[in-house]
């Protein structure tokens, strides 16, 4: 048999079903993650990117099925920082050596455009690379954040599978999200995006879609992690996703995209205390420390077993680059490579 597996380390091009075989095959998982990592450290080297996380505003006006923050858990206690709070926060993670804020938040109309412009303005101020993740939103309110300096912005796909997208996601059209994701592109933002892994009624084709959905669009960055039931959704006792696949998901990315950055997600971790060290280790470069103040960061819950919610941001980080430099690996101090913030010019992405 022709190695498919070795042929992709060179090639980066996969068909739906050798994906899909690849998904499903227990015995080649060493494999596949060293073919993974092989690539990573061919293409963007051994340096890991640290990006500080601050989850502003817990409240959101969608439903997604399996998630902790869904308006209709009403078990949730919601909170939201102020432009002060945030802005104090991101300086913080400055002063820890943070040099890229992401902005995460749930759908949440308190921040309008001024507003969000205001905190974007005041980070920007900072010298620092800001990632915004709060939403769908029109190309004009896009436009606006950019306008003010956004550099990237993440909006996880979820899933290329529509149908599964439209029963996962009640009042949410899937089209609408691929649009948001092509008006970010058109904006110039590095365009980060994501999925799920283990969604009920999800198949592995389905994921090999995702898969090659993230090559079309060119993503820079992909995040992908394992679905992981929360109690207080309609899904709470749905079986959730595993780390092997989720794992071997990311590796199949790594082949496919071999230069864009991708993250060893929380999710990862929540399934296991070395999930995010054999994601780095399986074709992951990035790695995003909440910066969050404990007191808010234990009430942003996705999904439950969300990891290091009881550490400082400072210790955080330090606990992070001891574990990174015990696989052999280093945290990239500078701007550095990619998109990462030089000298008050955004890098673009090379096409
Ligand atoms: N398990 C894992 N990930 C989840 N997310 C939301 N709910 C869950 C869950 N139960 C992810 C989604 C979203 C990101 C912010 O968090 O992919 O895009
Ligand atoms: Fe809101 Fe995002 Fe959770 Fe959906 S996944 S309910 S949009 S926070």
């Amino acid at each position: 048999m022709a190695d498919f597996l070795t042929d992709a380390r060179t090639t980066h091009s996969l068909s739906k079903e050798q994906i899909v075989r690849l998904l499903s095959e227990d015995a080649r998982h060493d494999a596949l993650l060293k073919a993974a990592d092989d690539v990573r450290r061919r293409y963007v080297g051994d340096e890991i990117h640290l990006r500080g996380l601050i989850e502003f505003s817990n409240r959101c006006r969608r439903n997604c099925m399996y998630c902790g923050l869904r308006q209709g858990n009403l078990r949730a206690e919601r909170y939201r920082l102020t432009p002060e709070q945030i802005l104090d926060r991101a300086e913080k993670a400055r002063d820890c050596g943070y040099r890229t804020i992401v902005l995460q938040s749930g759908e949440d109309p308190y921040y309008t455009v001024e507003r969000m412009q205001e905190i974007i303005r005041g980070i920007k101020a900072m010298e620092l690379a800001l990632t915004l993740s709060i939403g769908e939103k029109t190309f004009e309110e896009y436009k606006a954040f950019r306008d003010v300096g956004a550099d990237r912005y993440l909006l996880r796909i979820e899933t290329t599978d529509r149908e599964l997208y439209h029963r996962l996601d009640p009042g949410m059209s899937w089209e609408n999200r691929a649009r948001c994701l092509e008006d970010l592109r058109t904006l110039g933002y590095e365009v980060g995006t994501g999925s799920l892994v283990g969604l009920p009624g999800q198949s592995l084709e389905s994921i090999a879609d995702d898969l090659l959905f993230f090559k079309e669009i060119k993503a820079d960055m992909v995040g992908i992690g394992p679905f992981i039931p929360h109690p207080d959704t309609p899904l709470g006792a749905e079986e959730g996703g595993k780390l092997m696949l989720s794992l071997r998901v990311m590796a199949v990315l790594r082949l496919l995209l071999p230069d864009i950055n991708i993250p060893a997600t929380t999710a990862m971790e929540a399934l296991h205390p070395e999930g995010r060290l054999r994601a780095l280790q399986g074709g992951a470069n990035v790695i995003m420390p909440n910066v969050t103040e404990a007191e808010y960061r234990k009430l942003y819950i996705l999904y439950p077993g969300k990891p290091g919610t009881d550490k400082e941001p400072a210790l955080y980080r330090s606990d992070i680059a001891m574990k990174i430099r015990s696989i052999g690996r280093s945290v990239s101090e500078g701007y550095g490579f990619r998109g990462d913030y030089l000298k008050g010019k955004a890098v673009s992405s090379p096409e």
